[in-house]
């Protein structure tokens, strides 16, 4: 697995080690921008699936410095994916659904056609070309809106703010799936262990602006904070974030693959693991 350390990367080596032997690799170990050194490795290892989760993914750090961006996230995924063809091993990429515009309006599905606004989705929507250029067998899996406890994440971030300032202002015209990656690791397991090929959108179910999130996870938490909705122009940002991303999948259905639990559960979840609530079951 590349990313490995990552805030998807650690729970998923996790809920892999269960049943798989892993090698978790990351940037500490080799960057996948170096060919050699990534068709080194996983010709060492020999593995037959690789999960691609590694990536520059600070959205606004992209636009700063694209051509890291494209290094990382484009160049790097080919130098994988030829690694995997060559090793003729199973491809499993991490992308996201910043490679979608946000203008649909309704859910989008594995079918529609990517169009992304950002560079950080430009970067992974090339990755996902080159993926099913180079690597014979894979799984692109899109997935959006993270949060977990190995990772710089919204509900973090809203919890201490809450917390610290006893109000916050949250954008309330962005709506996508918040996911937790516990969920998502679990529901990745599932989809390789399926053979599921093509690709696939994976996320907990329902759907969520920030502000939807943030107010769930305060008052989940039981912090008393006021809490205000506000535009997307309220916080300006370096790079531009679509509006919609809701990700909706017609293959998982068609797989026999249940469903990932609603958000709200993912939330609840989260706040338990990080000793913010008590679980009381149920
Ligand atoms: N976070 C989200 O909301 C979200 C949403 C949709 C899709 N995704 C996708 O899901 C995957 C996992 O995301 P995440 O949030 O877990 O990301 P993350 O926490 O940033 O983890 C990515 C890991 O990749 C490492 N990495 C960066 N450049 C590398 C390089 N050149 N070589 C090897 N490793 C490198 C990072 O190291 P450093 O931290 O040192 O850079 C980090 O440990 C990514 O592919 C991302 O595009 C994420």
């Amino acid at each position: 697995m590349t990313g490995a350390n990552g805030m998807l990367g650690t729970d998923l080596c996790a809920v892999l080690e269960e049943s798989h032997e892993v090698h978790g690799y990351d940037i500490d170990d080799f960057s996948i921008v170096d060919a050699k050194r990534t068709a080194a490795v996983v010709s060492e290892v020999s593995p037959s699936i690789i999960v691609h989760a590694a990536a520059f993914t600070d959205v606004d750090g992209c636009e700063d410095d694209r051509h890291k961006a494209t290094r990382v996230n484009t160049l790097g995924t080919a130098n994988v994916a030829r690694a995997a063809r060559e090793a003729g091993c199973f491809l499993v990429f991490i992308s996201t659904d910043y490679v979608f515009d946000g203008s649909k309006g309704s859910p989008y599905k594995e079918t529609d056609e990517p169009r992304p606004i950002n560079h950080y989705g430009l970067t992974k929507v090339y990755g996902e070309m080159i993926i099913r250029d180079l690597a014979p067998r894979h799984l692109v899996v899109r997935t959006s809106w993270l949060f977990g406890p190995n990772g710089k994440n919204f509900v973090d971030t809203i919890i201490e703010k809450a917390s610290k300032n006893g109000s916050v202002r949250v954008v309330d015209d962005q709506r996508g799936c918040p996911t937790y990656t516990y969920h998502l690791a679990a529901g990745l397991r599932d989809v390789i262990a399926k053979g599921l090929e093509g690709t696939v959108h994976l996320t907990n179910s329902g759907d969520a602006t920030w502000f939807d999130l943030a107010r769930c996870a305060i008052e989940t938490a039981g912090i008393d904070a006021e809490i205000t909705p506000v535009g997307t122009s309220a916080f300006p940002t370096k790079a531009r974030r679509p509006a919609y991303t809701v990700l909706a999948s017609d293959v998982l259905g068609k797989a026999g693959i249940e469903p990932l639990p609603p958000w709200e559960c993912g939330l609840r979840e989260y706040l338990i693991r990080q000793g913010l609530i008590k679980d009381e079951g149920g």
